[in-house]
């Protein structure tokens, strides 16, 4: 099966170029200007992106499809998210396999791999969250470097849970330095936090806005420092997840600057949403975007900081943390976000926007001038992309890379609402945002998996990828 991209310009994280593609079964085989013409008579499908951008297909480093959380699930399964993710454009993500306490990283990585197996629009590869850091989980890590496995998250939140104390960290952070794989941390004080949580509900401070209080910015920064500290000593590199504290950028700044293999992701939901706006507001509205680390105090300068760190480079990454939840009861999973109502602490944490990502960064980088073209690219397709180990078949348009294209429309607009998303929810964090361009087609190794606003793939598409190492290290 062939098939023509024609017309259109090629834009990838360096270069832009008016340019055709050809794709000769799942990879890229041929960028030329000029050859279309011949390309397109012999071709099986040849699709006109004129006046379009034909960009990388999308990859999202950080979701959490059918993740069990604060006694629930989160909402979309593989088949669900996955879908999503495909009208929005992304052609890979990377989700997170949970190790739970007591049992080998292997059955976690198992239990992932069968909730995927069949399932999945797009391309797939699992990180290892490590829930029990010890003598055989941590010989087990350099074990799953031979099933693509190359990255491990660990927490230094959700004391009880997920948490690992700092001499866990540190052996872990050890035995990635001497396999080269990469620890990625959920940096927040949860020892701190919990004392903070069980005093506001003593005080019966109990709303939505109660979560952000009592995790202020210092609970974050603390724990970069921290994180960034112990990795430099065990000489591992280190991804910090989901950051939105500007002292937390700020210590990451300070680490990079002195050459550490330090790195940094931060989700489009920190980049537009505050407490001020979303999150303080009249009802139990604000348990929607309750997630950690939270959403911030506009007031504070958040997300300045946030932006200026992605246009430097110190923030490398924007993911999405995909963990979404009913705001109402739903038919089959129950009560979801309102279990926290009368208790924040209750909330289940996080917030849909697999689908929404790639949009939302057009609209407010390039189209509102924060960004370029190509950092827009960079930081939603590429660098995710090297940073995780998947590149080039991944993350870029170059001869030999997989046909994931994306034929965006920067002269089609729209505007979020739950009625123009796909996954299982029923809410948007962009809702009411007009966005001044479109994802028009999306192609997955070489398959049109969207088109004409129609998923157009079938369930079970998508195909596990082996994870090499971190391609960003010093
Ligand atoms: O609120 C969040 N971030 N939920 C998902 C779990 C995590 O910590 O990434
Ligand atoms: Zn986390
Ligand atoms: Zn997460």
């Amino acid at each position: 099966m062939t098939t023509v991209i024609k017309g259109g310009t090629v834009v990838t994280a360096t270069d832009v170029v008016e340019a055709n593609v050809l794709i000769d079964g799942e990879k890229v085989v041929a960028i030329a200007q000029g050859s279309g013409e011949t390309w397109s008579e012999g071709a099986d499908r040849v699709i006109n992106a004129a006046g379009k951008y034909v960009i990388p297909g999308a990859v999202d480093v950080h979701t959490h499809f059918e993740l069990p959380f604060g006694g629930t699930y989160v909402s979309d399964n593989f088949e669900t998210g996955t879908r999503a993710a495909a009208f929005g454009g992304t052609t890979t993500v990377v989700d997170f396999a949970v190790q739970v306490k007591g049992e080998a990283l292997r059955d976690g990585f198992d239990t992932w791999m069968a909730k995927a197996a069949g399932n999945c629009a797009i391309d797939y590869g699992f990180h290892m969250i490590v829930g029990d850091v010890n003598d055989s989980t941590l010989k087990e890590m350099e074990a799953m470097v031979g099933e693509g496995v190359t990255t491990f998250k660990l927490f230094m939140a959700y004391p009880g849970v997920l948490y690992s104390d700092d001499g866990e960290i540190f052996r872990a952070m050890q035995q990635a330095a001497k396999d080269g794989t990469m620890i990625m941390m959920h940096a927040e004080n949860g020892i701190a936090i919990d004392v903070l949580r069980e005093q506001a509900v003593a005080r019966g401070e109990t709303d939505p806005k109660y979560h952000t209080i009592t995790r202020p910015p210092q609970t974050e920064s603390e724990a970069v420092y921290r994180s960034l500290a112990l990795a430099e000593v065990a000489g591992a590199p280190l991804y910090i997840v989901h950051m939105s504290a500007k002292e937390g950028v700020a210590e990451l700044t300070l680490a990079r600057d002195r050459g550490q293999n330090a790195f940094g992701e931060t989700c489009p939901h920190y980049l537009h949403l505050s407490v001020e706006d979303d999150i303080d507001v009249p009802g139990f509205d604000g348990a929607k975007y309750v997630c950690s680390t939270p959403i911030r105090f506009r007031s504070e300068g958040h997300q300045d900081a946030l932006w200026s760190a992605l246009a430097r480079g110190d923030l490398q990454v924007v993911s999405t943390d995909h963990a979404n939840f009913f705001y109402e009861d739903d038919e089959t999973l129950g009560r979801q976000k309102r279990l926290g109502e009368g208790d924040f602490t209750l909330i289940p944490n996080g917030l849909p926007g697999v689908e929404e990502r790639l949009n939302v960064m057009y609209q407010s980088g390039v189209v509102e001038e924060r960004l370029t073209l190509h950092q827009w690219i960079d930081m939603c397709a590429t660098a995710p992309a090297k940073m995780m180990g998947l590149f080039p078949k991944k993350g870029t348009i170059a001869v030999g890379s997989d046909a994931d294209i994306v034929i965006y429309d920067p002269g089609a607009s729209f505007v979020y609402g739950v009625d123009t998303i796909h996954g299982n929810i029923d809410y948007t964090a962009y809702d009411g945002m007009e966005i001044g361009g479109k994802v028009d087609t999306v192609l997955s190794r070489g398959k049109v998996v969207v088109e004409n606003d129609a998923y157009t793939g079938t369930k079970g598409d998508g195909q596990y990828v082996k994870r090499g190492m971190n391609q960003f290290l010093v």
